[in-house]
């Protein structure tokens, strides 16, 4: 903690009320799982069709994010560990501005996950666990990157030299390598209709 001397100034307009204005509430969807397991395609459907029922969203992706905010950071632990937390703490800005927030990080680490949901609180925190083998995964390979790890050619790899935890209890399982991306982004969509978040 480097900030001193500083003071919290309360908006006028509160989260609640800017839900009321749009008329849905604002859960952010944390999806995780490893790479090429599909995160990024179905956030990207599922903010379309949060978009076309006339739900307001926003979505934050890993490499969209690593590419500005925080291009400083690498895959050791530690840089992980900060990547989740500007995200968790920009997640937390954007559900309070009223938006169905959706991310799309690996966030392999449950400890970095769990500071996220304790940041958001229980209500409001979604973790939706992208389940696929790591051998769909690697077969998949969209940005050839399991091929350069098994080549040595890139160290620490998500699922191949660097860990990936899966999540203990998530509210939600979309298992890519079982379903179709309609039957999974209809899970989602399902999912928030049945828990109150949107109508
Ligand atoms: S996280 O672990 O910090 O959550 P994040 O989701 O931001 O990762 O970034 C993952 C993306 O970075 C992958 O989809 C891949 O394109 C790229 N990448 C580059 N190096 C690595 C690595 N060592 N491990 C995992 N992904 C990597």
């Amino acid at each position: 903690m480097k900030s001193t001397n500083i003071t919290w100034h309360d908006s006028k307009v509160t989260k609640e009320a800017r839900q009321q204005q749009k008329g849905h509430k604002s859960p952010v969807l944390w999806f995780t799982g490893l790479s090429g397991s599909g995160k990024s395609t179905l956030s990207v459907e599922v903010e379309k069709a949060l978009y076309e029922h006339g739900v307001h969203s926003y979505r934050l992706d890993g490499d969209n994010v690593r590419h500005g905010l925080n291009k400083n950071l690498g895959f050791s632990p530690e840089d992980r560990k900060e990547n989740i937390r500007r995200i968790g703490e920009v997640a937390n800005l954007m559900s309070d501005a009223g938006l169905v927030t959706l991310t799309a990080f690996i966030s392999p680490y449950r400890e970095d996950r769990d500071a996220v949901r304790e940041l958001l609180g229980e209500q409001e925190f979604v973790e939706v666990f992208v389940k696929c083998s790591l051998d769909e995964a690697e077969k998949r390979d969209p940005k050839g990157l399991y091929k350069k790890a098994r080549a040595g050619e890139i160290s620490g790899f998500t699922g191949i030299d660097a860990p990936y935890e899966e999540p203990d209890s998530p509210e939600l399982v979309v298992e890519t390598d079982k379903l179709s991306l309609e039957e999974s982004v209809e899970s989602v969509i399902n999912y928030l209709k049945e828990n109150g978040h949107i109508e």
